[in-house]
């Protein structure tokens, strides 16, 4: 297919065999060393808002080198404050799946302002309830929803739920897992080995706080275990009295670590055996891997799920929504058993006109979206695997649709331990670095999922590859 900029095509191409040697290889890689971006506009505004704003930047994790003030975002580029252009693959965390101000949702945000949508703080809208049926209507998952405005807000009102619901305290969450800020689950993220030591199976690592400031109380009702054992969800719900356990179906915040067959499907069994809540955590798979999240695709129905991101395209908006008998503990008929969710801003009438539209538009032409990127995924897949093979080393893609990372050891890594043992995180960031230099925006912090959006085109992916290219023949020389 072929759309305005006449540069999109769905057929799959496959990656020729190369037999070149790698020194061949590089010697034929053009060498584009000039690149370097200036950043000295982005510096002064960093230094004037550092002067206001403890650190210069209002989210910790956005403290990263370079330092690059962003002033524009379209399609699958942005343009810092001194003129540079980038190909985008950080996409702020994820949320762009369209692109950056994608013009189907810019004129939904538009529309419902024009039309005089403001937030009023009393009962319902229709857009609300449009919203909500959208997306009871795709996801099996969710009979009943409630909206929130960050992933945060919703995972710790899932918590919430699971404990009112179950009348238990404990909680189990993943050793490389992230599911929000808020101190049930601030912990555990690229923790140091030489801090929780080496895997322990089956069993549980300590609560390591990603924060000052939570309680020890709380953090003894936490308890980490590895992502793909099943054997440790037995161990901690043999030891304590588990709530729930919340877990990304695919850990998206270590690159890409997928579940192994079974283990989803063994979540659910255990939460059926040993009466704890199931969450999935979708704020990052959902929408992006499928309109009914990568529990579409498992075929695995949690008890709970949660979505933010790419449900609206960059709007702050998310969702909390499951089995209805669940989900109805939120207006419980006796006070006491009544969860409280509550928020000024929750589904504001922009983000929600922004979720609307795109779901409207993931929806449309049946799927082109999801086809485009997996076609163009698959090409970055074997573009990659291509250079690598080249180049002679044993690099390894994992990739989920749109969602890829490039991880510099010969396996896919199953958890946290796996990736901390092997990947080469120096020279990962090396390279994220130096693509930056060269317009490339991966974001510059090692084993990070990179993200295609329906707005990167095939030249795209292309003139990304031809740069990775250069720069690890430059490299691994
Ligand atoms: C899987 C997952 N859950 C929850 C969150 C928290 O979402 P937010 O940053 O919108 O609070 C994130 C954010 O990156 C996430 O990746």
């Amino acid at each position: 297919m072929t759309t305005q900029d006449g540069n999109r095509v769905l057929d799959p191409q496959v990656a020729s065999a190369n037999p070149q040697t790698p020194n061949e290889f590089c010697h034929q890689a053009a060498m584009d060393t000039d690149a370097s971006a200036a950043y000295a506009k982005s510096a002064q505004i960093f230094s004037h808002n550092r002067r206001f704003i403890p650190g210069g930047v209002v989210s910790v994790n956005r403290a990263v080198q370079p330092e690059i003030v962003f002033v524009k975002g379209q399609g699958a580029h942005i343009w810092d404050a001194d003129g540079n252009q980038y190909i985008d693959y950080h996409a702020a965390f994820a949320p762009h799946f369209l692109g950056h101000n994608d013009p189907y949702v810019t004129d939904a945000v538009i529309s419902v302002l024009r039309e005089g949508a403001s937030l009023y703080g009393s009962g319902t809208t229709e857009l609300e309830g449009q919203l909500a049926e959208l997306i009871c209507r795709n996801i099996p998952a969710v009979e009943s929803v409630q909206f929130l405005n960050t992933g945060s807000e919703a995972t710790y009102e899932a918590i919430r739920l699971a404990r009112a619901v179950t009348r238990r305290d404990h909680l189990v969450v993943m050793q490389g897992g992230y599911n929000g800020w808020h101190d049930d689950v601030s912990c555990n993220l690229m923790t140091p080995l030489d801090v929780i030591g080496p895997r322990v199976t089956p069993g549980e690592y300590p609560y390591i706080p990603m924060s000052a400031g939570i309680p020890r109380e709380h953090q003894k009702l936490v308890h980490p275990i590895n992502f793909n054992d099943l054997e440790s969800v037995e161990y901690v719900c043999q030891k304590y009295s588990i709530a729930a356990l919340i877990t990304e179906p695919i850990l998206q915040n270590l690159g890409i670590i997928k579940p192994l067959v079974g283990y989803l499907e063994g979540l659910r069994r255990l939460a059926d055996r040993y009466g704890f809540i199931l969450i999935f955590d979708e704020v990052k798979t959902g929408f992006r891997h499928g309109i009914a999240g990568y529990a579409g695709i498992a075929g695995v129905i949690p008890d709970l799920a949660v979505y933010g991101k790419a449900l609206a395209n960059g709007y702050p908006i998310a969702a909390l929504g499951g089995k209805k008998e669940l989900m109805d503990w939120f207006v419980h008929p006796e006070p006491s058993k009544r969860v409280l969710l509550a928020g000024t801003y929750n589904s504001h009438p922009v983000p929600t006109a922004a979720a609307i539209a795109t779901i409207e538009r993931l929806l449309m032409n049946d799927g082109e979206v999801y086809r485009h990127v997996e076609f163009l995924g698959q090409k970055m897949q074997e573009g990659l695997e291509q250079i690598l093979r080249n180049l002679g080393s044993e690099a390894v893609i994992a990739r989920q649709g749109s969602a890829f990372c490039i991880y510099f050891m010969d396996h896919c890594p199953k958890d946290w331990h796996d990736l901390a043992d092997h990947h080469d995180f120096g020279f990962d960031e090396q390279l994220r670095r130096k693509l930056i230099e060269l317009g490339v925006y991966f974001f510059p912090v090692a084993a990070k999922q990179c993200s295609i959006s329906f707005a990167h085109t095939t030249g795209d992916i292309e003139a990304t590859l031809e740069q990775i290219k250069n720069r690890l023949c430059e490299m691994l020389r």
